[in-house]
């Protein structure tokens, strides 16, 4: 028997000259090296670093370990800012220089019933100022602002630049999708950190924040730094590192940043969920509402105002005669969604009462946040739906006082069968006991460059 042996593949040859592959200035393995043993990267290579990831030269599993290195090692103020520039430098840059309003944005780094950007971005707005709140969709159990807005019948997340534009110079504020164009380099980086265990290094949190809020074109902003059992950043003291670096990279970028470090222990207000956190937003844009909402729409109120050079406007005004909540249904309207459409309800309901007469001494933020969840108000992919109607209904709070049977909480699903998982999350996570807790306050410090 004769081997068959392949005939020798001979290439075509090629028309006109041959393109040699571009030089690379810098080897992906020479910066990971550098972080890695503790150095600084010097700021052509970090830059090529970061543009060679966007380009897909730079693999993901380079850009892992460099993600871990600085994770490990940490980043010099200098390097920071040089990353936060190269992810600006990925996407588009947006400018609303030409609206003839200073731009004012908050953004907080998520929290258990945090509905603050809905009643604040148009009582900011009342004044004149112009809110441009680029915002995302909730994952795990922190909710997102569109999914909260998406409630309401007819509500529109996605604007082009012009919609948004038009309606900034109009309404004042807008709420809308944030486009793909912005800092493309760091929506891969943070798919990549989320799968490498990085998503904690506080100079890859600071750069991937600010790069978009940064990109956006914004004059001023507030950051809402949250720690506590909720938080992103559990630790304080963590907490106030990356507030105090946000507010240098944005001041070094020009844009006037202060922050507040806020307590996420608690879930905010007594609303967890989407519809029910916008019922809550417009109780308190009708002048009413939980104490602490109101107390922090209106401290970030007055620190955007501030920003915008009107550190004397009466915030609280503007919610007591109806000013910002015009602002809201000008807003909701813009956007195509119905202001007076009722809200989604849910089709069952599940009351937790006191099994004991005493005062509320706890109810911890996460597990609520993980109830709500599994109740199908938040999404465990991206491209899941969230049930509108879906969360929590508290109704009690640290401090007060309940009698035996009294309804603490309620669980709103449209499915009963996720009850179970519900109460299996807050099992133990609210206590009643003999004494009321000592009071702690909810903005505990305030950040400035
Ligand atoms: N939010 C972001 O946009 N980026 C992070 O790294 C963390 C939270």
């Amino acid at each position: 028997m004769t081997a068959v042996v392949p005939e020798p593949v001979v290439p075509e040859p090629v028309e006109g000259p041959v393109e040699a592959p571009a030089v690379e200035p810098f080897d992906a393995v020479d910066v990971i090296r550098t972080k890695r043993d503790g150095g600084a990267v010097p700021d052509d290579a970090l830059r090529w670093m970061i543009d060679a990831y966007t380009r897909e030269y730079v693999a993901d599993s380079q850009m892992a370990a460099f993600a871990m290195a600085v994770l490990l090692n940490g980043m010099t103020r200098d390097e920071i800012r040089v990353m936060t520039d190269a992810m600006i430098a990925s996407g588009e840059r947006m400018s609303f220089a030409g609206l003839g309003k200073r731009t004012v944005d908050k953004h907080s780094t998520g929290g258990v019933g945090d509905k603050i950007t809905l009643p604040l971005a148009p009582l900011v707005a009342s004044f004149g100022v112009a809110v441009p709140q680029l915002s995302g969709r909730g994952l795990g159990h922190t909710g997102g602002t569109l999914d909260k807005l998406e409630s309401i019948p007819g509500w529109r997340a996605a604007l082009s630049n012009d919609e948004m534009t038009a309606q900034l110079r109009g309404v004042g504020a807008v709420i809308c999708a944030a486009g793909s164009g912005l800092a493309p380099a760091d929506k891969r980086l943070y798919a990549l950190r989320d799968v490498t265990g990085t998503v904690e290094a506080i100079p890859l949190i600071a750069s991937s924040i600010m790069s978009k809020k940064i990109a956006e074109g914004t004059d001023a902003l507030v950051l809402d730094v949250k720690f506590g059992s909720g938080a992103f950043m559990q630790d304080v003291e963590k907490a106030r590192e990356l507030a105090r670096t946000m507010v240098a990279l944005g001041t070094d970028s020009g844009v006037a940043t202060t922050a507040l470090l806020t307590d996420m222990n608690t879930p905010l207000g007594l609303a967890i969920g989407n519809a029910n956190e916008v019922r809550e937003s417009i109780e308190v844009l009708a002048g009413g509402g939980p104490a602490d909402v109101v107390e922090l729409t209106v401290a970030l109120a007055r620190e955007m105002l501030a920003l915008a050079g009107l550190p004397d406007a009466d915030v609280e005004a503007a919610l007591r005669d109806g000013r910002a909540m015009d602002a809201w249904r000008e807003m909701i309207r813009a956007q195509d969604g119905d202001p007076d459409a009722a809200l989604p309800t849910p089709r069952e309901t599940h009351v937790v009462t006191a099994s004991a007469a005493g005062v509320v001494t706890r109810l911890e933020a996460l597990p609520f946040g993980i109830a709500a969840w599994r109740l199908g108000a938040g999404r465990a992919r991206a491209q899941d739906p969230v049930v509108h109607a879906a969360g929590i209904d508290l109704h009690v709070k640290p401090g007060d006082a309940v009698t035996a049977g009294q309804p603490l909480f309620t669980l709103l699903a449209d499915d009963e069968n996720r009850f179970a998982r519900a109460l299996d999350a807050v099992e133990g996570a609210w206590e009643i006991g003999a004494v009321a807790p000592s009071p702690s306050p909810l903005v505990l410090e305030r950040i400035t460059a």
